[in-house]
């Protein structure tokens, strides 16, 4: 049993008195007198400590006064209800062993240390209670994921992780290998800058298809929401057009959202007592209907606030900079907004171009704090027009040939989309920076472990 079943059977009414546990974790606080101490335990599985009453020969029996933050432990012992204290419950100790003890100069201390030290010990700062927050959730928001997918009939495919296609012609790729004798491939190889097109050939015969893996990007943008590395979700889905796929990314976001908060109630909280306003801007999102505007009704409403822009020169044509795409979901919407027919020449070659000849069907998922979560479109399924603006933007169609030629068998039209999984983790967490969402965040000019 883990602390989180306990506090799970206790909201049930079914836990008793003198239940009989073995728990294992980390030791989190000490204190008392040589008559009765208080350690508070956490085993990994929640934010929520329980609370360990050590009294009279125990204590001595035990070192229990010696144990310091951080040290590993076994211990049993019975519950005690206790209806009307802060905790709930409480373990009365039968027995302890330590597993390990902590040096000295064990940089996790009792108070508060800031982001920037924490990011300097990735391997360490799993132990604070915000890290751990921060993890739980992450992990809650994947599982919600995957079982979303599962259970609307998708098929979760593995894209390669290394590939020979720059699948989004931006020259944003990691090199693997080259042309060169000496190496593996002995051709170009790349870390894979996103999934879609290999999702893409299996959405052409299991419908519906995602992808959930590691993404790579050379970009050299010292921001608080780049990583060189980062996961992506990626939906492909034959016969969607762009409504359909906007509809499902916006009921995804929700439903894994609404199953977070519900069954991560006390990490939610604590990162909401740290960010006031997160869950109540969460839940306006569930709530409401999400707002679908065009680009170019975004660039006419952008022109009223140019004072608010580094950037003031807001035309149609423009790619839409952080601080607008925050702006205009923050203060003009105010909540997450879809923005919808970007011009073809800020997008990737793959999008299908609208009838205007100067757009394409593509949606941004803004939201409050971050900007861009996800990009996607539907994809563009006329052969020779694909050919046409691949030649245009001069991407080299051999290595291409192949998704050229999805167009010529059976091909049923597909639309997809890519959220950035540390992007969304931010935005459910109120965390500012991305490289505090990612285990260990590896970032141009810098790999730490
Ligand atoms: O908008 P992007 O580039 O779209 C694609 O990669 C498409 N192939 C997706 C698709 O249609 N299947 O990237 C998708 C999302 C962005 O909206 C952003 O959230 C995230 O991936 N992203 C990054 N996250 C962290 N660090 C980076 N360097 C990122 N680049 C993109
Ligand atoms: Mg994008």
């Amino acid at each position: 049993m883990t602390i989180k079943d306990l506090f799970t059977i206790q909201k049930k009414n079914e836990i008793t008195e003198g239940l009989k546990l073995e728990l294992k974790g980390w030791i989190v606080s000490n204190r008392g007198n040589e008559k009765i101490r208080f350690l508070t335990l956490n085993d990994g599985s929640s934010i929520s400590n329980l609370q360990i009453v050590a009294k009279g020969k125990d204590i001595e029996n035990y070192s229990v006064s010696n144990i310091s933050l951080g040290t590993s432990v076994i211990v049993s012992g019975n519950i005690h209800l206790t209806p009307s204290a802060q905790q709930p419950f409480e373990l009365v100790l039968e027995s302890l062993t330590i597993i390990n003890t902590v040096d000295e100069d064990f940089p996790i201390q009792k108070k508060e240390t800031s982001l920037e030290f924490l990011r300097e010990i990735p391997h360490l700062r799993n132990k604070t209670n915000l890290f751990k927050c921060i993890m739980l959730i992450r992990n809650s928001l994947s599982f919600e994921i995957h079982k979303y997918f599962q259970e609307h009939n998708f098929l979760y495919m593995a894209s390669p992780i290394i590939t020979s296609n720059d699948g989004e012609g931006a020259g944003e790729t990691l090199l693997v290998d080259d042309e060169s004798k000496d190496y593996f491939f002995k051709q170009k190889a790349f870390l894979g800058v996103t999934g879609q097109l290999h999702a893409e050939a299996y959405a052409q015969s299991f419908k519906k298809v995602y992808t959930f893996g590691p993404t790579f990007r050379a970009e050299n943008s010292h921001t608080s929401r780049h990583l060189a590395e980062f996961w992506m979700i990626e939906p492909e889905v034959a016969f969607y057009k762009l409504k359909d796929i906007i509809f499902l990314a916006d009921d995804l976001l929700k439903t894994s959202i609404r199953n977070t908060i519900k069954n991560f109630g006390a990490e939610m909280n604590y990162l909401d007592s740290l960010n006031p306003g997160l869950l109540d801007n969460l839940n306006k999102f569930l709530d409401n209907t999400l707002t679908i505007i065009e680009y170019k009704d975004v660039v006419e409403k952008l022109k009223n606030y140019t004072e608010h822009f580094i950037e003031k020169d807001i035309h149609f044509g423009m790619d839409l900079a952080s601080e607008h795409e925050k702006f205009l979901s923050e203060q003009i919407i105010k909540g997450p907004v879809a923005v919808i027919n970007y011009p073809k020449d800020i997008k990737a070659f793959y999008m299908y171009q609208n009838d205007d000849n100067k757009t394409v069907a593509a949606f941004d998922l803004l939201v409050p704090g971050i900007g861009e979560l996800i990009g996607g479109s539907q994809r563009e399924e006329r052969y020779q027009k694909l050919l046409d603006r691949m030649n245009e933007l001069h991407i080299p169609t051999n290595p291409l040939q192949w998704y050229l030629d999805l167009r010529r068998f059976g091909y049923a039209p597909t639309s997809g989309f890519g959220i950035g999984f540390e992007r969304l983790v931010m935005y459910v967490t109120g965390i500012a920076n991305i490289r505090d969402v990612i285990p260990f965040p590896r970032v141009a000019g810098q790999i730490k472990m």
